[in-house]
Order: C-alpha cells, then structure tokens, then sequence
C-alpha cells in the first residue's frame, strides 16, 4: 500500500474513526490556546474530534478543512455550525494571514511537510501558533505496545516513539520560532472490544483485506485478555503536543 493510500484510508471506517479515537487531552488544547478569543484552522480534521474539543473549549470560531468526503460528512454532521472545507494542507481553501491559530492533530505525518508548511505560513497571522498534536493509546505501557505490533503499526507511525521532550523539524527557512513540546497523559475505561476495534481505524489496518482486518481484531481480543484480562479495560492514553509560533515575515 503506497502513503498516499494510506493517507486516504479513513473515510472507509469515519463512523468507526468518530466512535472509537481518542480525543485530544484538555489540558493539550488549553497549553496550544490560552484565550478562546481566537480563529482557530483545524486542519486534516477528519470526523471533528478536536473540532469538537476546541466548542468544549469554548472556542466558538473554528474553520475545518479536510480532504476526504466521509470523514468531513461526519464532521458536519456532528459539528453543524462549523465551516468545514473540502481542502488539503497542500492547499488551503482559506486567505493570507486569516486564522490566529492551525491544529493538525494526528494528521501533521501525512502532509507534504515543504508545501503544508507554506500554506500554514500562509494562512496564520504573524504570531498565530501552530500546533501538532497526536492522541493515541500509550505504547509505552507493555500490553499496549503488544497491541501495536498486531496492528503492525510499531516501527511505521509517528507516535510510537513520542515522549517528553520529541521534536519536529519543520522545512529549513521556515518562518516559525523555536518549537516546543510536552506529552499529556491520562486514562480512560473502554470495552475490551472497543479497544480492539479501535485498531481498525488505523491505517495499517484499514488497508488490509478484511480477513486480515479480522484476524488483527482477534489477536488484539486474545492480547487483551491475556495481558490485562479485564472488561472494560482501563486505558492509558496521550496527547502529543508541538507548537511554534508564526514570526513576523520581515523577521
Ligand atoms: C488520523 S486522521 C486525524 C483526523 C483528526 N484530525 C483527528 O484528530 O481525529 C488523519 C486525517 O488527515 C486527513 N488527511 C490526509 N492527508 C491529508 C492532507 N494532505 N491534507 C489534509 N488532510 C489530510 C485524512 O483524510 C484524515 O481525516
């Protein structure tokens, strides 16, 4: 399966995706925007999981762009009074210098770094913020690990080994200052078939045939029952948050 397939993998499972994914940690999103008062570009929305966060939030002038028709139709659903943009990170449906702030949340590891880096230069004010975040459960826990090599996820996606201190390098010239990182953890209880099911949202998975999709949601039961052997099973999740800040252009 090529990236870009991958990439374009989500919509096949969006309903899934929205029921299933982690939602970016509170304490993330209040670290990226101190203030409400901003316009926010959620980028590579997908079903609106931040989109809707960011409302909980308070953040009530949000714009979401994202490229697929299933996942953004989820989106719109669930996120009536929001602006949602068939678009790309490549290719911002949006004018210069016209949000205070871009979220791409575990989406950045699928633009083209060059030209989404321009375009989110293009579109956020001097001294807007973008910010990088990744939700996922927490490899760093052992049975979780275990789960992400049955979800053959562990050496090919950009959060497996996330921890304080990670850093992203934007494209050289880019006009962003220094960026900083931190890892907010936390957990929640889910079904132990949820879990498993959780894994077919993943690219890995979504691009397999569906007797393989099937037989990684029965090795992912088989893994929770002999690792953790609870129903519901208390998981420990992440969020992965790097942000920088727009400089001004004469800078
Ligand atoms: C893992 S999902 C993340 C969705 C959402 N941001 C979230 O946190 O749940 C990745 C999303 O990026 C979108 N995507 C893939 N390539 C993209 C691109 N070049 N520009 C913008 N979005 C893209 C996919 O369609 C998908 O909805």
């Amino acid at each position: 399966m090529t990236r870009p397939e991958r990439a374009r993998s989500f919509g096949a499972a969006a309903e899934e995706y929205d029921r299933l994914r982690p939602a970016p940690v509170p304490a993330a999103l209040r670290r990226l925007l101190p203030s409400p008062d901003v316009r926010v570009l959620d980028l590579g929305a997908g079903t609106g999981l931040v989109t809707r966060s960011l409302a909980a939030e308070g953040v009530a002038d949000v714009v979401a762009v994202e490229p697929d028709d299933a996942m953004r139709a989820v989106l719109a659903a669930r996120s009536p009074g929001v602006a949602a943009l068939a678009g790309t990170a490549e290719d911002i449906p949006l004018p210069d210098a016209s949000v205070d702030a871009v979220v791409a949340s575990s989406a950045w590891h699928w633009f083209d770094p060059e030209r989404a880096t321009a375009e989110i230069a293009r579109v956020l004010r001097p001294g807007g913020v973008l910010g990088l975040l990744w939700s996922f459960a927490d490899p760093t826990t052992p049975w979780v690990a275990e789960l992400r090599h049955v979800q053959r996820a562990d050496d090919k996606d950009s959060t497996s080994g996330v921890e304080d201190g990670f850093t992203i390098d934007l494209p050289e010239g880019a006009p962003f200052g220094p960026g900083t990182s931190e890892v907010f953890r936390h957990e929640t209880w889910m079904a132990a078939d949820d879990v498993a099911a959780m894994l077919g949202t993943y690219s890995t998975v979504l691009t397999l045939s569906p007797g393989e999709r099937a037989e990684v949601r029965r090795r992912a039961r088989a893994v929770i029952a002999r690792r953790v052997g609870t129903d519901p099973v208390r998981v420990p999740f992440a969020t992965a948050l790097w942000c920088a800040t727009r400089r001004p252009s004469d800078i």
